[in-house]
């Protein structure tokens, strides 16, 4: 991102983003492909040997999502609604391993029925419902145990899954009853993998580190009984820096977390998984979205704008910080709050922060919102949701 003639330009081919405003009728998501393949090769060459399934939930959008499949990932679902937005896309069954806490008959049977690579089973109760379902369908789930290492990291509370607190994932106290079921059902069940997903946004790694030793150690034990065993999920969660873009230190952290997995895993005889999302896509997109009023009152200076936390819901959620960037560049500066039109305290972008001065009409980027931004999209309020555009 970096302005060039006062006017801000995008992503690796530098796009003019004030001519994506000619025909503006709401606010718009801007995904750079070129970025996100970029990204992409980057993660696959730090994790050599290591099959990478993107993590659907972050950017749903088709074409983000048949650049990615190009690419050489596989998908990682989380829902019906995912497996055939993964399909319409260009993936097929066996590129698509389906986790989630809360898998209804009906997604388990059509899982089934499409032949999905893998289910990562997030409870004993799922895991004999996989069983009787598949026993009727006479089929053979090839299921992985998503275990819940009871390890913290650092990050927003609200998106961390690794803790025996959390509702995702299963206890290591829960293998011999998992075991006994899988033993029972063995023309329906076919133990193939343990997952792990400790979280999202980390920037630090002992958590993880600690996380992959005891399951490790699962793992291995579990290969005794299991024979067929044969993937070790360790998950997504790399984060990124959203304060300032800094693909510097960035590339170090991809550095050590990708040493800490080699050191751990690379003995393990068997099919390394893992499932990014934020890391290949939030800084491949930027919000446009234009300013409605400049409100002052005695206490502040508000810049209202046309898009929220309807939009992107980031901020208001998980208290995070999108950096924004005025079109066209000024020198005088405002110290302001970019808030949306939403009738909530909470809808605000950034408080107190010092941008270029900018007048009604005019427009604002905001940066990084490639991950979890539209894919978090609602109608709140009856506000219409964003277009989408790939560059
Ligand atoms: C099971 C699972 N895998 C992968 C991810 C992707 O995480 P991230 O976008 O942080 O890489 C998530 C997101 O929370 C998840 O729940």
């Amino acid at each position: 991102m970096e302005y060039i003639n006062n006017e801000l330009h995008f992503g690796p081919k530098k796009k003019n983003l004030s001519s994506l405003c000619a025909n503006y009728i709401r606010p718009i998501y801007v995904y750079d492909l070129d970025f996100i393949r970029s990204r992409f090769q980057q993660l696959a060459e730090a994790l050599a040997g290591v099959r990478l399934y993107f993590a659907v939930k972050a950017n749903p959008n088709p074409q983000v999502l048949q650049c990615l499949k190009s690419a050489g990932a596989g998908a990682d679902v989380v829902s019906l609604g995912e497996i055939k937005r993964a399909l319409e896309s260009g993936f097929l069954p066996e590129d698509i391993v389906y986790s989630g806490v809360g898998k209804t008959r009906h997604e388990i049977t059509e899982a089934l029925q499409l032949g999905v690579l893998q289910i990562n089973v997030e409870s004993l109760p799922e895991l004999q419902r996989i069983g009787e379902i598949a026993e009727k369908m006479g089929k053979k789930a090839q299921v992985a145990l998503r275990l819940n290492p009871d390890v913290s990291i650092q990050t927003h509370p609200y998106i961390a899954t690794g803790l025996r607190d959390n509702k995702f994932g299963m206890e290591l106290s829960m293998i011999p009853a998992l075991s006994d079921c899988l033993k029972k059902n063995t023309n329906s069940l076919e133990l193939v993998g343990v997952s792990l997903h400790l979280g999202s946004q980390m920037l630090e790694f002992s958590g993880y580190q600690e996380a992959l030793i005891k399951l490790k150690a699962s793992f291995l034990s579990l290969q005794k009984d299991f024979p067929t065993l044969r993937r070790f999920d360790f998950g997504g969660g790399l984060g990124v820096v959203y304060e300032k873009q800094d693909f510097e230190r960035e590339s170090s952290l991809l550095k050590e977390y990708s040493a800490i997995t080699k050191d751990i895993l690379s003995d393990l005889k068997c099919e390394l998984q893992s499932e990014p999302g934020r890391w290949l896509v939030a800084h491949a997109g930027v919000l446009l979205t234009q300013v409605q009023y400049i409100k002052k009152t005695s206490a502040k200076t508000f810049v209202i704008v046309d898009s929220g936390m309807n939009h992107l819901i980031r901020p208001s959620l998980y208290e995070a910080e999108h950096q924004i960037l005025p079109l066209v560049q000024s020198n005088k500066k405002i110290k302001c709050d970019v808030v949306g039109p939403i009738c909530e305290s909470s809808d605000f972008f950034l408080k107190d922060y010092e941008m270029g001065q900018v007048e009604e009409g005019d427009y604002l980027a905001v940066l990084d919102s490639g991950a979890y931004g539209y894919s978090m999209a609602s109608t709140y309020n009856l506000q219409e949701l964003p277009l989408e555009i790939c560059i």
